[in-house]
């Protein structure tokens, strides 16, 4: 760390696409994930995490502890131990012997740690490949120093027993449990297997080990930890058989390394199904036919480094969608690889498992995987068409949804149930953002159940009718939407109350007002209203979607009546009827998210609304790192609001920065053509601009986080709950369609930068619908917050306005663009 005059633990490496650390102190675990199909690893850059099969809480592999004292040890273990020395892990941890020289590069899917020790070094790269349901560790050892070194190497990880919260919590059960079968060089955690599962974990490794242990006490010894194993200490292994207690894998490998001598081996975590008929081959011995075929196609180094060339090929390819290159390299990188990576990761977790997220909680969220696909439509559109399709089945026929569902089940997750009222209109966003993408309108007769039930299918156009149906009939005193248990906001719980310590304020509901309205909802549904109209009349139903414009304008109304407080968009009005986000109130006077969504809708745009709006937010909520979500913040709890003010103040929804809703300011900004103000805000928030302070930050420079503690906190400046937020796919609308102004629409590319005079100019490469646009844009503007039409040029001649019809587009096709 270069502390005083830099504050970076590492460099970004665009070439790469890498972010390397250069050391293993960063303020917090700085992870990566692997995989992005079936199979998944959460890695830090100290070796912790841990790996699981689709579901992070039902089919978690290894073991992780989340509170864990000591750093972050997760479960998978690496030691090299030479005669007479200390071992060490070319992660740094679990051995924490300090190294001669570390490095992590965080690629994108996949991990490598560089690092020395007395003249031996280690290259442990960690990738999952594609199409395969394993994680693959190579690792390479070379003697640096003149003489021949003795060492052994040891491989090792920790099973977790399938259901991560069973694993934590019924010792009086599972420590009867674990079963293993070691097998040539793989060993099987078949626990649970005698029973109900068809399916195993292996850990093996490409050339036969000199000892090996399945039992953890044997290994790690009494008293001692996975810093330092007795049967490490002693470069011995016990042979182990576990029955029951702790299971894990370990094998160690005697290395005798001349001088430059090098060597390699390949450790593999696999996971494995049977068809329940065949589990066994005989009485107790599992069938083994898919980890014997995974050891065998990655036995060689040659497999191993093809397997990673696939994966860069493809996020090239992937990447290659949106590509933009100007002499900001910061925003350069973070369009061109690490917002669309983050994109990529929310799709695949939504908000299941990071470090922050233990992956036993949340499944998938409605709106949270509804919004995710705003980023990611563009990079595989199939699998958000999948994705649409799996989160309307949840809806009910009403058009109320369940808020979360299982991955693994996709049915609606009965304890957190429904009543969130904005959830059904981000369905819109994501069908509409999916057609304006594609062009695929087949996606609207889609048959979709209802609640998971057969026989309820109906056209997907049907559940977008009944969401947006379901706002128009629960409407409150003033025309507004009711909120339910909340909106996006999910600790607004204006009909909680709750008294009871440790009470669920996502599921109580104590005081059943059916009077608390959102303007935030108001505000989405005025943007989402408009965008269904539009679908429905594509579709031929004229008349409904003039009943529904006939909505829009009266919300718009009563937004611009009782949803405005005089300098700003009120925030709702509780069970009582009161304000909340008032000039009136003594706290809590003025709320983020309407200025946002109202802003972003378009809501008295001619009216001036948007600019006092946005002039407020810059007054009241504008800090050093970000747009804070109220202020001032709630001092006391306040049990007509909920659990927004159970949070000190500056913290999560009680006023932090959350940079999920920065983005929608920045797009306001871009409603009334406010360039400089747009691009200020999207500058803040980003990581790449804060990696010079990153420990203030804390999280990862290459990934936004949830939340950072604003000015009112102990701690401004500092992030948390990183990866895993819908910062990600709203900050990408932001920039690459918002700022950089390249736009899908329903009939083609629209083109309408809003830029700062700072950026002169810039070039983009986007695909879109087969085509691949090359789009360069001159920035004439000197006048920093002033809206100006943009001249366009297709393939040399001028158009009129900003739209380049898909019906004319050739395969390839230049754009100029002055501005
Ligand atoms: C958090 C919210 C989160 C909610 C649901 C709350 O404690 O503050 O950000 O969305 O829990 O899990
Ligand atoms: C995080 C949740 O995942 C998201 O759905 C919600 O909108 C925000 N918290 C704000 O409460």
């Amino acid at each position: 760390m270069q502390k005083g005059i830099l504050m970076k633990f590492g460099h970004f490496d665009d070439q790469a696409k890498e972010y390397v650390i250069t050391t293993p102190h960063t303020p917090l675990p700085w992870i990566n994930y692997l995989g992005s199909e079936n199979f998944f690893g959460l890695i830090s850059n100290t070796g912790g995490g841990y790996s699981f099969y689709r579901d992070a809480k039902l089919q978690r592999l290894l073991r992780f502890r989340y509170n864990e004292v000591g750093g972050d040890i997760g479960g998978r273990f690496t030691y090299i131990k030479e005669k007479g020395e200390k071992a060490w892990s070319p992660a740094f941890l679990p051995c924490k012997t300090e190294l001669d020289s570390y490095k992590c590069h965080h690629g994108l899917g996949y991990t490598v740690f560089e690092s020395s020790k007395n003249k031996i070094s280690a290259t442990s790269t960690h990738f999952v490949p594609m199409g395969e349901n394993c994680e693959i560790q190579r690792i390479t050892l070379t003697n640096n120093s003149n003489e021949t070194k003795e060492l052994s190497l040891y491989g090792a990880v920790e099973w977790c027993l399938w259901n991560a919260v069973d694993d934590s919590t019924n010792f009086q059960r599972n420590l009867n449990i674990a079963e293993v079968e070691i097998e040539d060089n793989v060993i099987y955690h078949k626990t649970e297997y005698r029973e109900r599962r068809d399916h195993y974990a292996f850990f093996g490794s490409n050339v036969k080990a000199d000892g090996y242990d399945t039992d953890r006490n044997t290994f790690i010894g009494q008293f001692n930890t996975w810093e330092n194993p007795s049967l490490v200490t002693q470069r011995k292994s016990g042979n182990s058989e576990a029955h029951g207690w702790y299971p894990i894998a370990c094998q160690r490998f005697d290395i005798t390394l001349k001088p430059e001598e090098s060597r390699t081996i390949i450790f593999v975590i696999g996971y494995g199904q049977n068809p329940v008929e065949k589990k066994f081959i005989k009485p107790g011995i599992i069938r083994k036919d898919t980890a014997i075929r995974i050891m065998d196609k990655f036995k060689t180094e040659k497999a191993v480094s093809n397997e990673l060339k696939k994966i860069a090929l493809h996020w090239e390819s992937l990447l290659s969608k949106y590509q933009v290159s100007s002499d900001d390299e910061k925003m350069n990188r973070m369009v061109n690889i690490w917002n669309q990576y983050q994109c990529m990761v929310t799709f695949n977790m939504s908000r299941s498992a990071s470090y922050f997220e233990t992956g036993t909680g949340r499944g998938m969220g409605f709106r949270d995987s509804c919004q995710d696909i705003l980023g990611f439509v563009h990079l595989i559109p199939t699998r958000a068409r999948e994705r649409i399709i799996d989160i309307a089945s949840i809806q009910n026929e009403d058009g109320s949804t369940s808020h979360q569902y299982q991955p693994l089940t996709k049915r609606g997750n009965d304890e957190i149930g429904s009543g969130f009222n904005d959830d059904p209109l981000w369905l819109i966003a994501a069908v509409g953002a999916y057609i304006r993408e594609t062009g695929d309108y087949s996606i609207l007769d889609e048959p979709t159940p209802f609640k998971n039930e057969k026989g309820s299918e109906k056209p997907l156009f049907e559940h977008l009718r009944a969401s947006i149906h379901f706002t128009m009939k629960n409407r409150g005193p003033h025309g507004l939407p009711l909120i339910g248990r909340a909106d996006w906001n999910d600790c607004l719980n204006l009909n909680c109350f709750s008294e009871t310590p440790g009470e669920s304020f996502q599921t109580v509901q104590n005081y059943d007002s059916g009077k608390a309205e959102s303007v935030f909802i108001a505000g989405m549904f005025v943007k989402y209203g408009k965008e269904y109209a539009e679908i429905a009349r594509r579709r031929g139903e004229q008349e409904e979607a003039t009943k529904v414009e006939q909505a829009v304008s009266e919300i718009t109304k009563a937004t611009m009546t009782a949803g405005w407080d005089g300098e700003w968009f009120l925030r709702a009005y509780d069970a009582f009827e009161h304000k909340v986000g008032s000039n009136e109130c003594s706290e809590g006077k003025i709320y983020i998210e309407p200025q946002g969504f109202c802003s972003l809708a378009g809501i008295g745009k001619d009216e001036g609304f948007i600019e006092k709006s946005m002039d407020s937010v810059r007054k009241h909520l504008l800090g050093e790192y970000g747009v804070e979500l109220l202020s001032p913040c709630y001092t006391t709890y306040h049990k007509e609001l909920g659990e927004i003010s159970s949070y000190p103040p500056g913290y999560k929804e009680n006023g932090s920065i959350f940079c999920h809703n920065n983005p929608w300011i920045s797009i306001g900004e871009t409603v009334i053509g406010r360039g400089a103000n747009a691009w200020d805000i999207y500058k803040r928030i980003c990581p790449a601009y804060l990696e010079d302070q990153s420990e203030i930050h804390q999280t990862e420079p290459y990934v936004y986080s949830q939340t950072i503690a604003a000015r009112s906190s102990f701690a401004n400046g500092s992030a948390k709950n990183s990866w895993l937020t819908g910062t990600a796919a709203w900050t990408f609308v932001n920039i690459s369609q918002a700022i950089l102004g390249i736009k899908p629409d329903f009939d083609g590319l629209r083109i309408e930068p809003c830029i700062p005079p700072t950026l002169k100019q810039f070039s983009i490469i986007r695909e879109y619908r087969g085509s691949i646009y090359n789009i360069h844009v001159v920035n004439k503007t000197q006048n920093t917050n002033e809206p100006s039409q943009p001249q366009l040029k297709v393939d040399g001649k001028s158009v009129k306005g900003t739209l380049i019809p898909c019906s004319t587009t050739k395969k390839t096709c230049t754009v100029e663009v002055e501005v």
